[in-house]
């Protein structure tokens, strides 16, 4: 038992002493720890750049789900409760306390595991601990901040779409592929690529279009561009306080504020206000408990619908960020949403192999698309709410109209489906003309799918 000399002041948990069937048995509730307000502890010490330390470089491990060592790190509760060698800290008394002792040199098993934490960081933990370790939960749910990263150059031959973006005139798409954003020309009918804006030096993964079609937003890894799109001139770059990369993104009904999604890979989602002119950060708000993944705006305007890799869809009042509903059913990531024509239902497309439709104030879902056998990539709805655009990861769409809401237990019939000519590669991004006629969608291998809906048929767009 590697630990046991690291814990000269917790040995008198019995757990330590014994064999590891009689751990699991006496591990139950560990014994409260003593906890000593030292008067020597210095007041109110600020006990955030300890907690920070936790989320950033330990929480990661140590959360439900993935509690190594059997140790929680995630409220100031679940930590007390302690892990397999029992409560790991004595508040008040870092030198005396695992989670301060395991960061040093010496630490076994070292904390973390692979790397050293900065002096600073070591600091703020033995500080907290001595100050009698108490518990902020407001700093879990601080966006984390924005760490340096070394970019690496995009893999020779890595050309997936990852976004589509229809100009509200509908006669531009906007396809990001790599880090490129191509302008395709749909109102010729050879639909050329009639502009290229650069200016992301890795992927871009979320598009969005002001209502008056005149800026482009691109949005990368840690940085988004806004762009005029009468000059194709780049006016504004937004670096502030973004981590990892930006996957989705909305401009209000006013062209006035962006809503913007990001948040390093597998944690939290945030969702955050700029205001557009400016590029001035207003709010940031943790969204979900992982990355969002799909970002729409209701055709009012006054209400934002975000999908998230922690299964949820979530509905917040644009005016000042507070959630409204959310909708709870999947079984895996929500990859892509979409509102109808005023806002009264919802799809969410999942990774659990179903498109579902709900009804925004029952929260119910009434309709069901999918045979589960395929997982839905993306959905699009027309702004009249006629037709419902799906693809999958398979390379299949269709286009759904006229969705009945559930009778009981009856699942056939609940829509009326067209059935798009598949195209065997997986697709990764979906509009719909809002005239029904058209579908786009881009695939992982970089090309753009051009379906005319009336007749199933497929064409390739030359990009
Ligand atoms: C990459 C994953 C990882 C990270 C990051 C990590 N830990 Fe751990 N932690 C582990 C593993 C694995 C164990 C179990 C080690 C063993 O038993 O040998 C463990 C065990 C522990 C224990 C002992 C729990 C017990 O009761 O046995 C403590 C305390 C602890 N970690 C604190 C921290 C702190 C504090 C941080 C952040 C500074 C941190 N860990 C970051 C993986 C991690």
């Amino acid at each position: 038992m590697r630990l046991r000399h690291a814990l000269p002041s917790l040995l008198f948990l019995p757990c330590l002493l014994i064999s590891p069937a009689q751990v699991a048995a006496a591990n139950a509730p560990a014994p409260a720890p003593v906890p000593a307000p030292a008067s020597a502890a210095p007041p109110a010490a600020d006990i955030k750049p300890a907690l920070r330390v936790l989320r950033d470089e330990c929480v990661g491990c140590h959360k439900p789900g993935k509690a190594k060592g059997g140790l929680l790190l995630t409220t100031h509760e679940k930590m007390m409760k302690g892990g397999d060698n029992g409560v790991p800290l004595l508040p008040g008394k870092a030198a005396e306390s695992l989670l301060y002792q395991l960061l040093l040199k010496d630490g076994d098993p070292h904390m973390p595991p692979k790397k050293d934490l900065t002096a600073p960081q070591i600091t703020a933990i033995k500080t907290w601990i001595d100050s009698g370790a108490s518990w902020d939960a407001s700093v879990f749910d601080e966006a984390p901040a924005v760490r340096p990263v070394k970019l690496t150059a995009m893999p020779a031959g890595y050309q997936p779409v990852l976004a589509l973006a229809l100009s509200p005139d509908a006669k531009t798409l906007a396809v990001a592929r790599a880090n490129s954003v191509l302008l395709v020309d749909l109102g010729k009918p050879e639909r050329p690529v009639s502009g290229r804006l650069e200016g992301h030096a890795e992927p871009v993964n979320a598009l969005a279009w002001s209502r008056d079609g005149r800026s482009l937003v691109t949005g990368g890894f840690q940085k988004i561009i806004t762009w005029d799109m009468t000059t194709r001139q780049q006016t504004r770059v937004i670096t502030e306080s973004l981590v990892g990369s930006i996957t989705a993104l909305v401009v209000d009904a006013s062209g006035k504020t962006l809503f913007a999604a990001d948040g390093e890979t597998g944690g939290a989602g945030f969702l955050r206000r700029f205001d557009l002119a400016s590029g001035k950060l207003l709010t940031t708000w943790k969204a979900h408990d992982d990355n969002v993944l799909s970002l729409r705006l209701s055709a009012d305007g006054k209400l934002l619908l975000s999908g998230g890799a922690d299964k949820m869809a979530r509905l917040w009042n644009t005016e000042n960020g507070t959630l409204k509903s959310f909708y709870e059913g999947h079984t895996n990531h929500v990859l892509s949403v979409a509102f109808n024509k005023d806002a009264t239902r919802i799809a969410t497309a999942g990774a659990d192999r179903e498109v579902k439709v709900w009804d925004v104030a029952s929260r119910e879902q009434d309709v069901s698309l999918g045979d589960k056998k395929i997982v839905f990539s993306g959905v699009d709805w027309t702004a009249d709410g006629v037709s419902l655009a799906v693809i999958t990861d398979k390379g299949t769409a269709s286009v759904h109209t006229d969705l009945k809401k559930h009778v009981g237990e009856q699942r056939s019939e609940t829509s009326r489906e067209k059935r798009l000519t598949g195209v065997g590669e997986a697709l990764t991004s979906v509009v719909i003309t809002p005239d029904s006629k058209w579908v786009f969608a881009g695939s992982f291998e970089g090309r753009v799918h051009a379906w005319e809906v009336s007749s199933g048929k497929a064409s390739e767009i030359k990009l």
